[in-house]
């Protein structure tokens, strides 16, 4: 299933959360853009160095575990870099890498290799758009700019950055603008996506809801 949104909307959530549920695997799409643009900028990669970004892949691995605690672990060539990554500049880097239709190609294949038995929770902006657009059940999660950025805010606060509420809504609105406007790939939602505004209900709704429908979808004989 796809399951995308902007920042703070709630997707990392509840992918893991139905991944667990389920036995599935995910797809955390943004932690592959985290750390491609982490590992292009150890390398002096720029964002529109083709030759640059083919050799970004040809000498990275990126691997993915879930966590006890449901997060997505990020390692890049063996090392765990899941904290360093979740930083703002991280996801803003990650952002313009992503804007570049040569990257988003390469990563592409790294992507759809994630879609296994017994089935795939992807999570990101285009996951139903472009990478998985025949994926069984596509869901859109929003959420008002405010709550994604008090969310994002307490996120960092957790792991120990230091920032403003007031900053990290500025971070947050900036990169939703970033993502949305882009020429390639934009943030939006599939045509046939369910649209669900997480603002004003709790993550263990937004996951029954999500975990509902995706029960839906596969009694009428949909797989993944
Ligand atoms: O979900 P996130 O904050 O970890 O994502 C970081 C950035 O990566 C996000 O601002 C845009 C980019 N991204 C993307 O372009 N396409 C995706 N499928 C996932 C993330």
């Amino acid at each position: 299933m796809a399951l995308d949104g902007p920042g703070g909307s709630g997707k990392g959530t509840v992918a893991s959360r139905i991944a667990i549920l389920r036995h599935w695997r995910i797809l955390d799409s943004g932690a592959l853009y985290r750390a491609f643009a982490f590992r292009a900028q150890e390398l002096g990669v720029l964002p529109d160095d083709l030759p640059g970004i083919q050799r970004v892949l040809a000498e990275t691995n990126f691997d993915f575990a879930v966590k006890k605690t449901g997060e997505v672990g990020i390692l890049v060539n063996g090392n765990d870099v899941t904290t360093a990554l979740r930083s703002p500049d991280a996801g803003l880097a990650a952002s313009t890498y992503a804007s570049k239709q040569p990257v988003r190609e390469c990563l592409i294949t790294r992507q759809r290799f994630e879609r296994q038995a017994p089935g795939l929770v992807a999570d990101g902006r285009d996951m139903g758009t472009v990478v998985f657009p025949d994926a069984t059940l596509k869901v859109f999660l929003t959420g008002t700019l405010k709550i994604r950025a008090l969310r994002r805010y307490k996120q960092l606060m957790e792991k120990g950055f230091s920032a403003t509420l007031a900053a990290v809504e500025q971070e947050v609105s900036a990169r939703d603008e970033k993502d949305r406007s882009r020429a390639v790939s934009p943030l939006e939602p599939a045509k046939d996506a369910v649209i669900l505004d997480t603002s004003e209900i709790g993550i263990d709704q937004v996951v029954k809801k999500v975990d509902d429908l995706l029960t839906a979808k596969l009694a009428q004989g949909n797989n993944g």
